[in-house]
């Protein structure tokens, strides 16, 4: 039997685990990159056609079933179980994201630190001071990593209710509170209106060809969805849980937090006229902390609620990627917790520092493969492949293989009949053959 979530404990828990660096740090990134607003339709439309859709279904697997993803493919399907359980693999995704978002959480970790005195005054310096962070300063790295990782794993070791859910019942609450002080602090700044219009008022013409596909990596992402998170969590749902509005209240917290980020960001970005099409980590990292630093002592302040939000953000993220695995080993091998998450730890920990190393100039070419460092290349590979690949599968387990009335017994208290055949429907054809049509034209443009 599971350790069970208390009702408002697994809605932060899920929201916790939706709400990360994904909607902090790829969001605004990406919104950026994409032109604005009118990247956020695109990500808004396959949020509620595709994502949330896989989501519930992943919700039905889980609480159905009760068990970790690997065993419940293999109770629910009918028939060839020891083939389906094979779609259980998919927590692996889980681990391998663990090992790069655990080096962005040291990064973000030695920046709290660092703003608490120290704000870069211009850009050049600030480049320097991430650059060197990333490309030479092993030993300090390597220390903030270290403590990041530890401490997830130290709370999933604590269990579901007295690790994870208090973690969240305390985390998310204080992450919303710093968010909404940090928009009010916006707004009272020139940029906010720029900001504001750049997040809302569409641009179709900036987006590329690349933005729906990730624009579609990034709603599986922010939703946890193809790595059996949301199949774990659901495995401790309490019953008597209306799921459905659960479900949309998590959706919608998690849309409205990666809005709230993105107006924060570029209220700074518009306010002193930096660059908002930035790539990678250079937004938040680089940009942002010279812009605080024009703040004076007010910038130290903000800066470090910042960066201690994204932390919050990442660390109930962090240890719903560790959960499905654990209690795979649990279920499977009869695992105590302590030696699944001893094992875990060994494998996650050689592979973060397998991605920090790939960014260090002098090992940087021996951990680099297809061309990407292998930080980059997880991060690809298990946003833009793994994970809407494993969402399909999701769609036809649930939508094919498993039986319709049982699901109907899950659903149909809290959705009406026709709510319920048009959720049916998006999940057999609309969302796969989205998912499957976004990835081919991708792969051959
Ligand atoms: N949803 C998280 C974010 O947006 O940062 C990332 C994530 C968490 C992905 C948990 C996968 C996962 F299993």
């Amino acid at each position: 039997m599971n350790e069970k979530f208390s009702k408002i404990g697994f809605i932060l828990a899920v929201a916790g685990s939706a709400v990360g660096l994904g909607n902090a740090w790829k969001f605004p990134t990406l919104v950026g990159t994409n032109g604005g607003s009118a990247f956020i339709v695109l990500y808004l439309i396959l949020t509620f056609l595709v994502s949330f859709i896989i989501f519930l279904g992943e919700i039905a697997i889980g609480k159905i079933s009760e068990k970790d993803p690997v065993n419940a493919y293999k109770t629910l399907a009918p028939k060839y179980k020891n083939g389906w359980k094979f779609a259980g693999v998919c927590i692996l995704g889980a681990i391998l994201i663990f090992s790069f978002y655990s080096v962005i959480m040291g990064w973000i970790l030695k920046y709290v630190i660092s703003s608490i005195n120290y704000l870069p005054s211009d850009i050049e310096s600030s480049k320097k001071i991430f650059q060197n962070l990333l490309s030479s300063d092993l030993g300090v790295i390597m220390f903030y990593y270290t403590i990041c990782v530890v401490i997830s794993f130290y709370v999933v070791s604590k269990g579901v209710k007295s690790g994870i859910e208090r973690l969240n019942v305390w985390m998310m609450p204080a992450l919303f509170v710093f968010l909404v002080l940090m928009l009010f602090y916006s707004m009272s700044m020139e940029g906010f209106a720029k900001s504001a219009e750049f997040m809302l008022k569409p641009n179709f013409s900036a987006l590329n060809k690349d933005s729906v596909l990730q624009a579609l990596g990034l709603a599986f992402f922010t939703l946890s969805l193809g790595v059996g998170t949301i199949i774990t969590y659901a495995a401790s749902l309490p019953d008597k849980t209306n799921l459905v509005t659960s479900s949309i209240s998590i959706v919608f917290i998690n849309i409205l937090i990666g809005v709230m980020m993105g107006l924060i960001v570029f209220t700074f970005i518009f306010e002193f006229n930096a660059d908002p099409t930035q790539q990678g980590p250079g937004l938040v990292f680089i940009s942002l902390t010279t812009l605080f630093a024009k703040l004076g002592i007010a910038g130290h302040i903000f800066a470090v609620a910042f960066f201690v939000s994204l932390l919050f953000a990442a660390l109930t993220s962090a240890v719903s990627m560790i959960e499905p695995s654990v209690v795979f080993l649990m279920n499977s091998y009869k695992f105590s917790r302590k030696k699944a998450l001893l094992l875990i730890f060994i494998f996650v920990y050689i592979m973060g520092i397998g991605c920090i190393l790939s960014y260090q100039a002098n090992t940087a070419s021996s951990f680099t493969f297809f061309n990407k460092p292998l930080f980059d290349l997880l991060d690809y590979f298990t946003s833009n492949l793994l994970m809407p690949i494993s969402g399909i599968i999701v769609s036809i387990f649930v939508g094919f293989i498993m039986k319709r009335d049982s699901i109907y017994v899950l659903f149909g208290k809290y959705m009406s009949k026709d709510v319920f055949a048009i959720w049916y429907f998006l999940l057999r054809f609309i969302a796969p053959a989205a998912v499957l049509y976004i990835m081919i034209n991708q792969l051959f443009a």
